[in-house]
Formats: C-alpha cells, structure tokens, sequence
C-alpha cells in the first residue's frame, strides 16, 4: 500500500476548496482550512465538530484514504452541509449531531438560547419548566438543558424526523430526561395540568417568507428540510400563532422568547406590545444591529383565552 506525502495532498485539495467551496454567511464557523480538516478526520474515521479540530494532528492517508478524502471534498463543493458530512455540529458549547432529519443549529441561534438562559437565571424560580418548540435537533432545548442542569425542559417539532434527532442528541448528551414531542407547535403540551404553569417558552420558528424560500443557496435548499424555512406568505404565520397561543400555557409572569428574522423586528414587537397578554417586551440586535430575539412577559393581570 503506497503512502501519500500529507502535506502535498493537503495544500492540492485546500486550494481546491479555496477555489471552489461557496460559504453561507448564516455558517460563520466554516472557512476551507476548517471544512479541510474536518473531512481529513472523516477520512480517518474521526467524526468532529469544528470545536474539537483543535488537538486534531492529520495523519498520513493511504490511497483508500485519500481516495475517501476526495469523494467527501467532492460531496461537500456539491453543496453538502459540512454537519452533514460529520454528522456533528456546535451549539451553545456542546457538540451535538447533525443529519437532513433537521435544521443544522446556525452560530446565530445561539444568541436566543443564552437570553433564554440569562432570563431563567434572573427568575425566583428553582427549577424552571421549559418548552422549547420548533425544536429541530432540540439545540435549544439541550442548550438550556445544558447550561441549567436543573431546568424541567421540554421540546416538540411538526417533523417526526427532527424529533428522531432531538431525542438522539438528549441520549448523545446524556440528557434523557429532556423529552421531545411531535405535533402543530404547543398542541403536543394541551394536558390541561400543564395550563399556566410554564415558565418560559423558546422558539425559533420558521419566519422566511414562502417566495424567499426557493430562492435560498441550493446548499440550503436541497439540503436543509423546507419545513425549517417556510414561515408562510408574509414569514410571519408560525411567529403569529405562538403569540395568540403561548399565554395559556405561560405561567403568568412566563416568558415567551422567539428568534426572528431579519426586517421583522419592529412588526413583532409593535404585535406583543398591542398584545394586553404581555405586559413586557424587550428586543436584543445582532452585530449587526438586527432585531434577531424578542422576550414578552407574561401579563399576570390579564386572564389567558381559552383555546
Ligand atoms: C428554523 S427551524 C429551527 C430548528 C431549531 N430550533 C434551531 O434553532 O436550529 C424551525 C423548525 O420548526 C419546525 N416546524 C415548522 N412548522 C412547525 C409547526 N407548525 N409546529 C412545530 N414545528 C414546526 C420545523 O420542522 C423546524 O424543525
């Protein structure tokens, strides 16, 4: 069996995808170097996020190796996700896996799972039910569940494939006490014994406007599930529904925390605040000072409608 000079083969295939790799801005993690090494440790049989590339030293490939090398390289210029290819992804510091079954977790989202932790910590309450819906992989729901080992978290998803990974990623974290559920956002918690009594609601819905959805990068649109996109006409419909259906569930004085798109900010927020089921509502920017994360209180003066 021939062995190839690493270094050779390194700097042909990284000039490969320096010339031919298109990055997606909503994946900031990723450049040539990084997609490189990750699937040189695939290659190797070594299945890793990009956080754990650091102590990653790549070992000389035989030809079957760099043969595997290519044909991953090849997969990946043809627009397959990084986290596809790995089956791993980062998320609010765990690495957590990846598949078409869901969304791959977006650095971006991560700004709405640490507000969700920052709240839940500045709340009198000692261990805090939450639920986590549009849940995809579960990133959010196991990043809390993570950070606030003593949070009661739940998850749920319209799609039966993402509950599949969400509940694989709790038992890949060791978290098998976070559930998921399948169905139409909040419906999978309508037990009456749960009414007003949870403490903090999570979303991040789909909110790209139906026209906009088939105009994505073909890594998103032939990749990625378009239920994870599709907010409907306007972006808006799931944002809406959660709004009029989430202060049942609340307990009053709950929070409601949802991701949103860009542009939508000023619409969501003037929503909740003409919204007498809210009583507080507070907007976090991007770097970019985006609108991207709304929090609504709970009014604790105001009955919920029943559904
Ligand atoms: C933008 S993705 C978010 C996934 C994950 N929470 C994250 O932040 O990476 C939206 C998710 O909403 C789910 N979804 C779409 N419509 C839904 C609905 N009516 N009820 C529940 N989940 C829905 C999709 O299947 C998808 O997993």
């Amino acid at each position: 069996m021939s062995m190839n000079d690493p270094l050779g083969t390194h700097a042909r295939l990284l000039q490969q995808l320096r010339d031919r790799l298109q990055l997606l801005p909503d994946k900031p993690d990723e450049s040539p170097e990084v997609t490189l090494r990750c699937l040189w440790a695939l290659a190797e049989g070594k299945a890793l996020a990009i956080s754990q590339l650091g102590a990653f030293r790549p070992a000389m490939l035989d030809d079957a190796g760099i043969t595997r090398l290519e044909a991953l390289i090849e997969q990946r210029l043809n627009g397959v996700p990084l986290a596809h290819l790995t089956g791993r992804q980062d998320f609010m510091g765990q690495v957590l896996l990846a598949s078409p079954a869901a969304l791959v977790p977006r650095r971006e989202t991560e700004q709405l799972g640490f507000c969700a932790v920052r709240r839940l910590q500045s709340m009198p309450v000692a261990r805090p039910l939450v639920i986590d819906v549009c849940t995809g992989a579960g990133n959010i729901a196991l990043g809390i569940a993570c950070h606030l080992p003593q949070a009661r978290v739940m998850g749920a998803d319209l799609s039966p494939d993402a509950v599949g990974l969400a509940t694989q990623n709790a038992a890949f974290l060791g978290r098998t006490d976070v559930e998921f559920r399948c169905g139409d956002l909040l419906e999978p918690f309508s037990d009456p014994a749960l009414q007003g009594t949870v403490n903090m609601i999570t979303c991040n819905p789909p909110y790209i406007s139906s026209a906009r959805v088939d105009g994505m990068p073909l890594e998103i649109s032939r990749h990625e599930p378009r239920l994870a996109f599709d907010g409907g006409p306007f972006g808006v419909k799931i944002i809406r529904k959660l709004i009029a259906t989430a202060p049942q569930l609340l307990e009053p004085g709950g929070w409601l925390l949802m991701e949103i798109g860009l542009g939508q900010g000023a619409g969501v927020a003037k929503s909740l605040a003409a919204d007498l089921h809210y009583d507080e509502v507070h907007t976090h920017n991007d770097a970019a000072g985006q609108v991207r994360v709304i929090e609504a209180r709970r009014n604790p003066d105001i009955q919920a409608k029943t559904p």
